[in-house]
C-alpha cells in the first residue's frame, strides 16, 4: 500500500462503528465452512497465534486479528491481538481484544509477540509497528503487564526502538522466557544483507531491554527473513523454529514459500550464542502452516498451536468477510535429534461415538466409511512392503474428489494430493505436497478432520501436514484402496463434538 491511499487508523476497537462489524458479522456467518472445534475469527483476518501461556490455571491464547479486512472501500484498518481464555486448551472463552493498537509506538499494527507468567501476572512482549508518511517502517519492542482482572499497561517508551545496527527495520515477534531468573526473548530479523536470522535480547527485569546478538547458527543464507522464531529445552536438546520467508522451494520441493522449518542440537550456549544443530527439519508438510507457537503447560508438557494458513495465500472463505484458523493444540517432544509433534491429549474429550473395523484390504476389495466432516481417525496398516496404500479423506461417493494420501512404499514417500479436494486453492504454489519417509512394516497415521481442514500426523508424529480443503456436503467418506498385495488395516474413528465456547 502506498502512503497516498493509507486508509483510516482506527485505535480503539470502540471506535469501529456497531453496523461495520455487524456487516462483517452477518456475512461471516453465512458461511459454509465454519470450523467446529478449531480457532476461527468471528469475522476478518486471523494470521499468528501470539501471547499462548498458562497463568493461574488459565491458558492464554490472543491471535493477530484484523477485523475488517475483507470489507471492501470502508476504510477501516485495526491490527490487534484478539483474547482467547481456556482450562483445557479446547473451549474457549472469547474475551475481545487484549492489546489494541492505541499508542504511537504501534499505529500500522499491533504485531506478533508472546508472554510468560510471571508471578500471577502476564508479561508480554511484542512488536509495535508504525510507518511515516514516506512508508518508512520503524519497529518497537513493547512490554505490557496484564494482571488478574484483565487490565493492561503497556510500558512506554518501548523496550527497544528502532533498528539493531546491521540489521533491517525488519525486525519483530519476540518470543520470551526465562532462564536462570533472567528473562530472554528471541526475535525474527533481517541483515542488511536480506538474509534471515533470528535476534536473542535479554533482560534482568522484564523491563530493561538490550540485543545480545543472534543465534549462531550454521544456516547464513536461508531465506529473506525469519519470522516468529520460539526456542526451547526439551529434555537434553536445544530446539529452535522459525518461519523463513522466501525459500522458493530451492532446498525441498515439498516446502512453501513461507516456512516453518526447526533447528534440534545441544542446549544454547548463552555465553557465545551458539548453537550446534543438525540439518533444518520441515516442522510440517502441508499447505497451510506458519507462525507457530509454544508453551509449558503446568505438567511440563512442550505444546504449540500455529496458523493454519500463509501469508499471501488466498481462501474461498474471503467471500464471506473472514479467513484463517488455528491448528489443534499438538505435543512436541524430541527422539534422537528429531522433533515429532502429535495431537494433545486433551482433543480426546471431543471423541463422541467411536467405530473399529479390522478390513483386509485390496484393489478390488477397498474400505469405506461414511466419516462425516469433523472427525478424528487412527489407521494402523500391516503390509507386504511392495507397491501403494491410497486414503482418500473427505471423499465423495465415487472417489473423484477428495484429499488424496498416497503411501508409496516403494519409493519410501508420502505424497498428498489436494488438486481435487473441493474448491481449488493457490493451485500456483503446486498441489501436491511430497515427503520422504522410510515406512517401517507397521504403520500408523492419524488424522483430524474439521469442515475445512485436515491435519494428518504419521508414524506417531514423525511427519505431519496441516492443509485447508474447501470440499463439497457430499464429500463424507472415507476410502481406502491399495495396490500392495496385501494390506491388513485397523481403522478407529471417532466423530468429534463441537468444542465449546464457555461464554
Ligand atoms: C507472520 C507475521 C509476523 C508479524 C505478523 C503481523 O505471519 O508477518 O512477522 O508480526 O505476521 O500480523
Amino acid at each position: 500500500m502506498k502512503a497516498n491511499d493509507q486508509i483510516t487508523r482506527y485505535h480503539k476497537f470502540a471506535d469501529i462503528p456497531d453496523p461495520l462489524l455487524e456487516e462483517a458479522r452477518v456475512l461471516t456467518k453465512n458461511s459454509p465452512y465454519r470450523q467446529t472445534y478449531h480457532i476461527e475469527p468471528e469475522t476478518g483476518y486471523l494470521n499468528d497465534p501470539n501471547g499462548f501461556t498458562y497463568v493461574n490455571g488459565k491458558y492464554h491464547l490472543c491471535y493477530q486479528w484484523t477485523p475488517l479486512r475483507y470489507l471492501e472501500g470502508k476504510n477501516v484498518w485495526y491490527q490487534a491481538w484478539y483474547h482467547l481464555e481456556s482450562v483445557d486448551l479446547i473451549n474457549w472463552r472469547p474475551l475481545g481484544p487484549l492489546l489494541e493498537p492505541d499508542t504511537v509506538y504501534e499505529s500500522h499494527g499491533v504485531y506478533s509477540g508472546s508472554a510468560i507468567d510471571n508471578g500471577k501476572e502476564l508479561l508480554i512482549f511484542y512488536t509495535g509497528n508504525t510507518r511515516d508518511e514516506n512508508w518508512i517502517r520503524t519497529p518497537y519492542q513493547i512490554i505490557a503487564r496484564v494482571n488478574e482482572n484483565g487490565d493492561v499497561v503497556k510500558e512506554l517508551p518501548p523496550a527497544i526502538s528502532g533498528v539493531v545496527n546491521g540489521y533491517t527495520d525488519h525486525f519483530r515477534d519476540p518470543k520470551i522466557w526465562k532462564h536462570n531468573q533472567e528473562f530472554y526473548a528471541l526475535a525474527g530479523i533481517q541483515r542488511e544483507n536480506k538474509s534471515g536470522a533470528s535476534m536473542l535480547l535479554h533482560s534482568m527485569d522484564g523491563s530493561q531491554w538490550v540485543p545480545l546478538g543472534e543465534i549462531q547458527t550454521s544456516y547464513k543464507t536461508l531465506g529473506y527473513m525469519w519470522e516468529c522464531p520460539d526456542y526451547f529445552e526439551l529434555d537434553d536438546n536445544g530446539v529452535l523454529l522459525f518461519c523463513a520467508q522466501g525459500l522458493n522451494n530451492q532446498h525441498d520441493p515439498s516446502t512453501n514459500i513461507y516456512s516453518v522449518l526447526c533447528l534440534v542440537g545441544k542446549p544454547l550456549d548463552y555465553e557465545t550464542l551458539s548453537f550446534e544443530h543438525n540439518d533444518y527439519q520441515t516442522f510440517d508438510h502441508g499447505f497451510d502452516i506458519y507462525a507457530l507457537q509454544s508453551m509449558m503447560t503446568p505438567d511440563g508438557r512442550r505444546i504449540m498451536v500455529g496458523w493454519m494458513g500463509i501469508s499471501d495465500m488466498q481462501y474461498p472463505t474471503e467471500q464471506y468477510g473472514y479467513c484463517g484458523t488455528l491448528t489443534i493444540p499438538r505435543e512436541l517432544t524430541v527422539r534422537e535429534g528429531k522433533l515429532f509433534q502429535n495431537p494433545a491429549r486433551e482433543l480426546e474429550s471431543l471423541r463422541t461415538a467411536h467405530e473399529l473395523y479390522t478390513p483386509n484390504i485390496s484393489k478390488n476389495n477397498p474400505f469405506k466409511v461414511k466419516s462425516g466432516a469433523s472427525f478424528e481417525s487412527k489407521i494402523k496398516f500391516k503390509h507386504s512392503g511392495v507397491g501403494c496404500i491410497y486414503v482418500a479423506i473427505r471423499s465423495n461417493a465415487d472417489c473423484s474428489k477428495s484429499i488424496l494420501i498416497t503411501v508409496d512404499l516403494d519409493k519410501n514417500q508420502l505424497i498428498l494430493d489436494r488438486e481435487k479436494s473441493g474448491i481449488a486453492i493457490n493451485e500456483k504454489f503446486g498441489t501436491t505436497r511430497v515427503v520422504n519417509h522410510k515406512f517401517d512394516n507397521e504403520i500408523q497415521l492419524r488424522l483430524f478432520s474439521d469442515t475445512s481442514s485436515v491435519e494428518l500426523f504419521i508414524d506417531d508424529g514423525a511427519v505431519a501436514l496441516s492443509n485447508r480443503i474447501f470440499p463439497d456436503n457430499n464429500q463424507e467418506y472415507l476410502v481406502i484402496w491399495t495396490e500392495s498385495e496385501y494390506v491388513s488395516a485397523s481403522i478407529e474413528l471417532w466423530q468429534l463434538t463441537k468444542s465449546k465456547n464457555l461464554v
